[in-house]
């Protein structure tokens, strides 16, 4: 009984992981199983908390260092394409000057991740509106 459990959950599984890999791409769905750049920061020289239409929430933390991004982490309460629309915009903030900053935007995000479902591309926005937000 146990086994046959098993046997359901692990094919119930693999066949979500398959749609996700179908409806978003190889790369969204590698950085959704494990995303990147997730977390608090405590000492961070920037901060944003934005909240989209949807009704997700989205923090971003900023450090730099000599002028340029040295880390840059977020959190979010919201759906998976945040999780993954989060993590590229903090990965691209990397090593970036504010200014350079203020050039990732919502479609930078999308062409890195490969593109997005309609649906969600309204994450990869709300994800650059937190970065922009954490420079001021
Ligand atoms: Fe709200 Fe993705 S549905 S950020």
């Amino acid at each position: 009984m146990s086994d046959e459990l098993d046997d359901f959950v692990n094919e119930l599984q693999e066949q979500i992981f398959e749609e996700t890999r179908a409806d978003y791409g190889e790369v969204a769905f590698q950085r959704w199983l494990k995303p990147l750049y997730v977390g608090a920061m405590q000492d961070a020289d920037g901060y944003s908390r934005v909240t989209g239409t949807c009704g997700d929430t989205m923090e971003f933390f900023l450090k730099f260092e000599n002028d340029r991004v040295k880390a840059a982490t977020f959190r979010t309460d919201g759906c998976g394409s945040s999780t993954v629309c989060g993590s590229f915009a903090a990965e691209l903030a990397h090593g970036k000057s504010p200014d350079d900053v203020t050039d990732i935007t919502g479609e930078m995000i999308l062409n890195v991740l490969g593109g997005l479902p309609e649906k969600d591309r309204h994450c990869a926005f709300l994800a650059s509106e937190g970065l922009q937000a954490a420079l001021d």
